[in-house]
Order: C-alpha cells, then sequence, then structure tokens
C-alpha cells in the first residue's frame, strides 16, 4: 500500500482572538512549580483540589504515564469543570493532541455513533513521524545564470563553499527560478533540499557583513557551514491517527481535512493504518503521542457507546479520556438502570474522579471581576457586589451573561461604567432559571405542551401518571 506521508509540521485548529465565549478567560490551570494551585493565576480561581488534581493528571499524561486511563471530573453544574478542561488543554505540549467533543456531537446523522467516537480516538494519537533529508548546505560564492539561444530557457550554476570545501552544482529550471525571486547573491548561506529543489535562504554570511554593512538593520547574519556540503537532516512532524486515516481514505483526503467533509471511514483502510505504523515504529521512524479526549456532557452517552469506550480506553493506542458530568444519581440513557452521575459501574470503576464544588462569595466575585476585565467592562464598586449577589445566588453562569447585557444598557445611557442600576434593569430584562421556572408555573396554561397538570404536577407522557414537579430534577445535582 502506498502511504502519503502528509508534507504538514501540524494541523492546528484556527484560534481566533475572541473574548466573549465563556471560557476565553482561562489560560491554563494556574499551578506553581510544585503543582500546588495560586488562588487566583491564568484566569482560574479557586477550585483549589479539583485544579490540583487536574495538574497531576498533566504531569502524568506529559511523562505519558496515564495513556489508556480515564478520568472524571464531577459537579453541580457552573462549577468550572469545562473550564478546567480547557485549562489542561492550554497547558498540554505543543505536539500532544487535545480533542473536545461534546456527548451530544456524537449523535449525528452522517456517521454511526462508533464511527464518532472512533474519530474522536484517533483524533486523539499523535504520531510523531522522524523524516531524514539530504541537503546541501553552503555559502554560495557564485552563481551563473544564461539564457539558452536555442530554446529561450535559462541554465545556471551555483557555487557553494563551506569552511572546508566548494563545489560547483548545476541548477534546474524551478531552482533558478527560487534564487530569482528570493534576490540569491553571492554572501548568502542557503540549504537545498536534494528530493524538492527547495531552497531556503537561512542569512548572509559573517564573513561579507561589512559588504552588507549599507543594507540598514534587517540583516540576519550566519557563520558559514563547516564541513561537508551534503548534509543529513532529521525532521519531525506530528500528524493524528486521524489525519492519516483521512488522507489515505479518499483521493482528495488533504482537502477534506480542510472541508470537514469526512464521512465514515473504512475499516480496512484503518487496519493498513495500524500496521503501517507499527512497521515504523519498529523501524524507529514513528513514535506514538498518546494526547486526551475530553468528552464533556458525558451522561448524554448511552450503553453502546460507553461499551465502546470501556474497551478502546483499554486498546493498545489510547488516549487519556477526560469527561466530565453535572448528574448526580440518574438513570443511565435509553435504560431503567440508576447510577452515579448516568455511567454504568464498569466505567465507573475504571475512572479517577475529580469533584468540582460550589464557589464561596468571595470566589464568585473574583471571576466576574475577571470576566469584566476580559470583556473590557468598567464596572463601580456597588454594581459588583450587586452582581455577586446574583451570582451566589442563582448561578455563576447567568451573572456572566449579566455582564455584557449591563455594559450595552450603561452605553445606551453614554456611560462607560456600569452602575447598581443597570445591573438591575439588566437583571429585570432577562431573567434565571429559578424566575423561569416560577413564571412557567404562573402562565402554565397558557403555553403549548404544557406537561404540568393544573396543581403544579408533572403529567408522565406515556402512563399519564403523575409525579411530584420536583422529582425529575433531582436527576441534576443542584439547580434548586
Ligand atoms: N475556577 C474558575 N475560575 C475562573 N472561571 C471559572 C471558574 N470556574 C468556572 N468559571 C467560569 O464560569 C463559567 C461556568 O463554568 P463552566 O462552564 O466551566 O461550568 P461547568 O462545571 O462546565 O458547568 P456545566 O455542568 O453546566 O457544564 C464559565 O464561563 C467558566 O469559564
Ligand atoms: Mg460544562
Amino acid at each position: 500500500m502506498s502511504m502519503n506521508l502528509p508534507k504538514i509540521q501540524e494541523v492546528k485548529d484556527l484560534s481566533r482572538i475572541e473574548r466573549i465565549g465563556a471560557h476565553s478567560h482561562i489560560r491554563g490551570l494556574g499551578l506553581d512549580e510544585s503543582l500546588d494551585p495560586r488562588t487566583n493565576s491564568q484566569g482560574m480561581v479557586g477550585q483549589i483540589e479539583a485544579r490540583k488534581a487536574a495538574g497531576i493528571i498533566l504531569k502524568l499524561i506529559k511523562e505519558g504515564s496515564l495513556a489508556g486511563r480515564a478520568v472524571l471530573i464531577a459537579g453541580q453544574p457552573g462549577t468550572g469543570k469545562t473550564a478546567i478542561a480547557m485549562a489542561m488543554a492550554k497547558s498540554l505540549g505543543e505536539d500532544v493532541p487535545f480533542t473536545m467533543m461534546a456527548g451530544s456531537e456524537i449523535f449525528s446523522l452522517e456517521m454511526s455513533k462508533t464511527e464518532a467516537l472512533t474519530q474522536a480516538f484517533r483524533r486523539s494519537i499523535g504520531v510523531r513521524i522522524k523524516e531524514e533529508t539530504d541537503i546541501i548546505e553552503g555559502e554560495v560564492v557564485e552563481i551563473e545564470i544564461d539564457k539558452s539561444v536555442t530554446n529561450g530557457g535559462k541554465t545556471g550554476r551555483i557555487v557553494l563553499k563551506t569552511t572546508d570545501i566548494e563545489t560547483q552544482y548545476d541548477l534546474g529550471q524551478k531552482m533558478i527560478e527560487a534564487i530569482i525571486k528570493d534576490k540569491i547573491v553571492a554572501g548568502d548561506v542557503i540549504t537545498i533540499d536534494k528530493s524538492s529543489g527547495r531552497i531556503t535562504k537561512l542569512g548572509k554570511s559573517f564573513a561579507r557583513s561589512s559588504e552588507f554593512d549599507a543594507m540598514g538593520g534587517q540583516v540576519r547574519f550566519v557563520q558559514c557551514p563547516e564541513g561537508e556540503l551534503q548534509k543529513r537532516k532529521e525532521v519531525v512532524h506530528t500528524v493524528t491517527l486521524h489525519e492519516i486515516d483521512v488522507i489515505n481514505s479518499r483521493q482528495q483526503g488533504f482537502l477534506a481535512l480542510f472541508s470537514g467533509d469526512i464521512g465514515e471511514i473504512k475499516s480496512e483502510v484503518r487496519d493498513q493504518i495500524d500496521a503501517k505504523v507499527a512497521e515504523w515504529r519498529e523501524d524507529g521512524r514513528a513514535e506514538i503521542v498518546p494526547g486526551v479526549l475530553f468528552i464533556d456532557e458525558v451522561h448524554i452517552l448511552d450503553l453502546e457507546c460507553f461499551a465502546f469506550i470501556n474497551r478502546a480506553i483499554e486498546s493498545e493506542q489510547a488516549p487519556v479520556v477526560i469527561m466530565a458530568t453535572n448528574r448526580g444519581i440518574t438513570k443511565i440513557r435509553m435504560t431503567n438502570q440508576v447510577s452515579p452521575h448516568g455511567l454504568p459501574l464498569d466505567l465507573l470503576d475504571r475512572l479517577l474522579i475529580i469533584t468540582t464544588k460550589p464557589y464561596t462569595s468571595d470566589e464568585v466575585k473574583q471571576i466576574l471581576t475577571i470576566r469584566c476585565e476580559e470583556e473590557d467592562v468598567e464596572i463601580n464598586e456597588e454594581a459588583m457586589e450587586l452582581l455577586t449577589k446574583i451570582g451566589t445566588e442563582t448561578s455563576l453562569r447567568y451573572a456572566i451573561h449579566l455582564i455584557t447585557v449591563s455594559n450595552i444598557i450603561s452605553q445606551k445611557r453614554k456611560s462607560n461604567e456600569v452602575e447598581m442600576d443597570d445591573i438591575s434593569q439588566a437583571y429585570s430584562l432577562f431573567i434565571d432559571v429559578e424566575r423561569s421556572k416560577a413564571f412557567l408555573r404562573d402562565y402554565e396554561k397558557d403555553f403549548m405542551f404544557s406537561e404540568v397538570d393544573e396543581d403544579g404536577h408533572n403529567v408522565d407522557n406515556d402512563n399519564n401518571k403523575k409525579e411530584e414537579t420536583n422529582k425529575s430534577e433531582n436527576d441534576k445535582m443542584n439547580l434548586d
């Protein structure tokens, strides 16, 4: 089978400078050298134990000693589970893959659940490929380019030297064009990739620095290379198993990576790739880099998915799987089986569990202050006190949303500082979950498809059985 080695260094997601996103203020876990969390650092506040645990996990991931293990971050809504996962992603090494997905993404029409999971797992496993290429590296002594009289084409020669030797090479058409385009002249130090003919200019030779003085400060000077002109150079690039799958699974595979039009990948393709990668590893040409797969809202998955995850984390090439959930003791999706976090016991048994706890009002205030700075919102002390009170009594997320809204309200009255009144207006314009619930109870008759009868009881769709309104909400760890 012919393998297309992707000629890319690394495929990174486009990261836009975006400050409105819920977690844009998170820049890392905010730990010191001994992995102890600083109280307020890198956008992270409080949640000390969970951050410390996350730091230890991060260290194990970097050492490669956690592969095939899975972690669950469990806690009430808005306690920073997703934030911690984002912070971990920011602190991972450059070429360690990190894949983030919400549980619901697995239920798509384009592919089966197991295919979606397989792709997610393979996106999270890196292959560090070492390639040796032959290059010629030297200082240009002279370049000669002639126009051919017979066909108008150009021919040329270049003389390159190191401190030890000097050799003349014939130039091909492409190389001549490159030399003209990059304005390569005598005194430049260049490399030529022997297989592709690509020319790279490294700088000007120090030996001739006096001649280039007049060119201003932008010139970069390098030493004239030593020894042989021909050298072997090792280049390393990391791609994910998924990228290799895509590139090899269709004619225009490489483009599919950009268009996102991937579809299902045949298992034969994956088998061949696994065999090839195993071969490369044996030859010492490639290394596996286990990355991280983060599945948020994991309680959305069903037994089939959990069985898949169970098996996948025990396979030889497995990333570290981090999951998050805000569910307490609840039913596993599509079953009547009740279990902690809505996860089956055999999966729970394999997990390291980190818990997040509700914030104190002081921590809420610090997080809200960071968010105001992030969104460039000036806010006075009184308004901040009120916002903090709202954050503690309703939810942190709701208070974060009010920042943006109250800022617009303050701008409308041509002020550049949010005051208490702006916050109260925002608070009455946009209601939080509790008030929304109360409103629904009051006006429930006027809504379509209401499942609560006149006495405020839930009406079960299937058998018309009445149930306490609050019962189904016990699933969620708090909310109330
Ligand atoms: N310790 C923290 N430091 C700074 N910001 C935080 C912290 N915890 C949470 N936040 C911010 O508060 C908001 C809510 O947190 P997050 O979305 O992480 O909660 P969650 O636990 O994932 O909730 P859910 O269970 O509803 O998904 C986010 O904007 C997040 O960035
Ligand atoms: Mg979350």
